[in-house]
């Protein structure tokens, strides 16, 4: 199956707009699974709490989800894509996976970065993983994460427990490690990942932040598969073979999950 990650460069605040600018990149992707960035149509670094609200949409009948549902029937692909959902009185950093029979699940980002806890509360439900298929029909498990997730190992670790061949894991890296640290989270849980980042630089009034692009597609090994520049935007692709990520074994003795010792670790 082509993973592809499309790094974008949205305007904060204008949905729509932002929505028509990626559509072309999303239906000429010709991938399995797509994975746009954290926020990819609302942006990110809000001016208010007020504002975030404004731009916070319900999951699945706001317009960011009914569109990725529109490019995943139009192309067959799934489709992984950070949004703000509102649900009831309560804001979240939510990733959506969509498929071409509509909506499958969301993710709520747990490890929220800097003035995001202004304005979202914290995901609760966990790390959770989908079984999704590619165009041919083939299953596998897919798990998401958002941005600042990577941070914490315990995120793509509990999602490589719980199964995942994939992990889709949309952001709006600011902090410089994330792309070299991925290929470490691939090999060490034994997945294949997708980080898809975003460009450009965005004000909240009074402070600046600059995203670094630099989007990867890692495999278990370790390798880097394709990977995006820092400053522009960028579509990048890779072929893999998500059950490749079942043989945890690293020889006849050594096993990624197998050699674990949970009771010798901090909880
Ligand atoms: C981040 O989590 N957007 C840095």
């Amino acid at each position: 199956m082509i993973i592809s990650c499309l790094q974008t460069h949205p305007a904060k605040g204008e949905t729509e707009p932002n929505l028509d600018r990626v559509e072309e990149a999303a239906l000429t992707a010709d991938a399995d699974l797509v994975v746009l960035p954290e926020l990819f149509a609302s942006g990110y670094f809000f001016d208010s709490t007020e504002q975030a609200a404004a731009l916070a949409e319900p999951v699945p009948d706001g317009p960011t989800t009914q569109r990725l549902h529109q490019w995943a029937a139009a192309t067959g692909a799934t489709f992984v894509a950070g949004l703000p959902e509102r649900d009831g009185d309560a804001f979240y950093n939510a990733a959506v996976v969509v498929t071409p029979n509509g909506w499958l699940g969301t993710y709520r980002k747990a490890h929220l970065f800097y003035e995001e806890n202004d304005h979202f509360a914290a995901g609760a439900d966990g790390f959770q993983v989908w079984t999704v298929t590619d165009r041919r029909r083939r299953s596998y498990r897919l798990g998401v994460m958002v941005c600042f997730d990577w941070f914490f190992p315990e995120s793509a670790r509990t999602l490589a427990l719980n199964g995942a061949d994939v992990i889709a894991h949309p952001s709006n890296l600011v902090l410089p490690h994330c792309p070299s640290a991925m290929p470490v989270r691939a090999l060490e849980n034994g997945v294949f990942t997708a980080t898809a980042n975003r460009v450009g630089t965005e004000s909240n009034g009074t402070e600046e932040l600059t995203f670094i692009g630099r989007s990867v597609i890692c495999s278990p090994s370790a390798e880097v598969l394709a990977s995006a520049p820092e400053a522009e935007e960028a579509v990048i692709r890779a072929e893999i073979d998500p059950h490749a990520a079942r043989d945890t074994a690293l020889n006849p003795y050594n096993d990624r999950h197998g050699d674990r010792r949970p009771e010798l670790y901090a909880r």
